[in-house]
């Protein structure tokens, strides 16, 4: 999709970065008071936001009520949720998609009705799905549609944020790279929202987009910014497991439609480990598999969806059977190979219940930001509409703060950055792919003092890179990735008990003293390490907590 109006200057009120669900959302709140300009890296069609399949959680249908939404949420985040904001997500949520209906999205219905679908954990039928399968796809349609009517959104695609440039104590612009010309650039704002999303490729296995490494994270540390609950990654249990594929998604829906997991000798298991079977939370059925993969001493477990029938497969379905057949997999007459992939990043930026981080002037929303609605663990579907209320929120929030702040003219700042020289990069496709291998290995589904001691040692011979300017948007987003690779190494180092999706074999007990509390990280714990050396021996000692 070419960027619009690409004569008009680039100048704007509020600049949002990252455009999946949070911030086209967020870019048409604050378009309502003044010009705003949407950075996307690479194209628009390719955040995290458009990969998901199975739904957008939300108390609308008869047998539901917000409350019932709410004790779901909080049961999921296992105790580490922030409640007035997962009242916020609730009780905002249905106004937030009748919008959505508004504006033109089309979820799927039965009978004339709205359709709602369970999935685990869920004790109500609330997932509204679109296209069988393509419900952030719909999603994003509909917001792109919406932004490409306001005039005083210009979107700026293919540019890369290197960094946010902060000023006198308070974020206002972003410091841009060009991706076709090479060329940046500095953007001067009122107001930035950070809307970048998750950081699934730190990891060999992930769910997540290529561009999914983390940009917002790392650019938000070193701004200043204080990351909260960088321990808590959820992994998805059912990713498609061939060598020569991507470990595409295999919904979550698919169990709540009545999909079995079998191991590699065709036994069902699940009811082994829990008595939801495979519908129990994620982090237990991603256990479950792993074990099963050591037992049998194969490399993946299968989803059988056979029994459900050729038709209903791929009408409810259609996205997962054509992805699959493409694979040569026919997932109406086989089992499909399938283990765990990194999926969702609980933690993040910390905000507060109006998307302001700890740095005046930036806000954040959606996977990027922390803002206390998951907890420890998602409730699955929870993110497309925590994007949608969360996004609103933050350029309510950034708007107010906008009024009476003058646009920094940042000409120093323009030219240093222009001036060099940059860092060069060697064999950047090779630190990479160690980078993903040592997260797998040691940070993984289930992590042990010891691992996370070996990966913090590993990541630290590589943060030097972390203080150099690069030139391309590869060599950035590996040095942010090692970034972001950190800080979770160091907080699942820090965390010293098994609670929600963080599992350390070497710590099983959850309710230890202090497991309440929240990791916290900002620039300085992170390149010195002090977060994993200070960890040793006491639970509580990585950040106090934030009034
Ligand atoms: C899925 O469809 O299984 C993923 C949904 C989610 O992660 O919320």
């Amino acid at each position: 999709m070419a960027t619009r109006r690409s004569r008009v200057p680039l100048q704007a009120d509020f600049l949002v970065i990252g455009s999946g669900v949070a911030g086209l959302r967020a870019a048409l709140e604050l378009s309502r008071s003044g010009r705003v300009m949407v950075l996307t890296k690479g194209h628009p069609l390719q955040s995290s936001s458009i990969y998901a399949q199975g739904g957008v959680a939300v108390a609308m249908s008869e047998e539901d009520d917000v409350a019932i939404h709410f004790t779901d949420t909080i049961k999921a985040g296992h105790g580490l949720c922030r409640k007035e904001a997962v009242r916020m997500l609730v009780e905002e949520g249905p106004a937030r998609i009748q919008e959505l209906i508004r504006w033109g999205a089309k979820f799927d219905k039965i009978g004339g009705k709205l359709a709602f679908a369970r999935e685990a954990a869920h004790s109500r039928s609330r997932i509204l799905r679109a296209r069988g399968d393509a419900t952030g796809n719909e999603m994003v349609r509909v917001l792109i549609a919406e932004v490409n009517r306001q005039k005083q959104i210009q979107r700026l695609d293919h540019h890369f944020t290197v960094d946010l440039v902060v000023e006198n104590g308070r974020c206002c612009g972003a410091a841009v790279l060009d991706e076709a010309s090479g060329r940046q650039f500095v953007l001067p704002a009122c107001a930035i929202v950070l809307t970048t999303g998750g950081a699934g490729q730190i990891y060999a296995r992930t769910t997540n987009p290529p561009n999914a490494t983390g940009d917002g994270v790392a650019m938000a540390l070193r701004a200043g910014a204080v990351l909260q609950d960088m321990e808590f990654v959820q992994f998805h249990p059912t990713a498609l497991y061939l060598p020569s594929s991507p470990s595409f998604l295999l919904s979550e829906a698919m169990r709540g439609e009545g999909a079995q997991l079998r191991n590699n000798k065709g036994a069902l298991f699940m009811q082994r480990y829990h008595p939801m079977g495979a519908l129990a939370p994620r982090d237990i059925v991603s256990r479950a598999i792993l074990a099963e993969m050591a037992a049998t001493k194969a490399r993946h477990v299968y989803l059988d969806v056979t029994h459900l029938g050729t038709e209903f497969l791929k009408r409810r379905f259609p996205t997962i059977y054509a992805t699959c057949l493409r694979y040569d997999i026919d997932i109406t007459e086989e089992w499909i190979p399938v283990s765990p992939s990194a999926h969702y990043m609980m933690g993040g930026v910390w905000t507060d219940l109006n998307g302001a981080t700890t740095v005046p002037g930036l806000f954040a929303a959606g996977e990027v930001a922390c803002s206390g609605v998951h907890g420890a663990n998602r409730l699955a579907s929870n993110s497309l509409l925590e994007g949608l209320v969360f996004g609103a929120r933050a350029a309510a929030a950034a708007v107010a703060f906008a009024e009476g702040q003058e646009i920094s003219k940042l000409t120093a700042q323009d030219t240093a950055l222009r001036a060099g020289p940059f860092g060069i990069l060697e064999d950047e496709e090779k630190l990479r792919s160690s980078l993903r291998r040592t997260m797998w290995g040691q940070v993984g589904v289930i992590r042990s003092g010891e691992s996370l001691v070996r990966a913090c040692a590993q990541l630290s011979r590589w943060a030097q890179l972390v203080a150099l300017p690069f030139a391309t948007r590869a060599a950035l987003e590996i040095k942010n990735m090692v970034q972001v690779a950190q800080c979770v190494a160091e907080a699942a180092l820090w965390r010293e008990n098994s609670v929600g999706a963080h599992y350390r074999s070497d710590c099983l007990e959850a309710k230890r003293a202090g497991w309440q509390q929240h990791s916290r990280l900002s620039s300085g714990d992170v390149v010195s390490g002090k977060a994993a050396r200070q960890s040793r021996g006491s639970l509580l000692s990585l950040r106090g907590r934030l009034k």
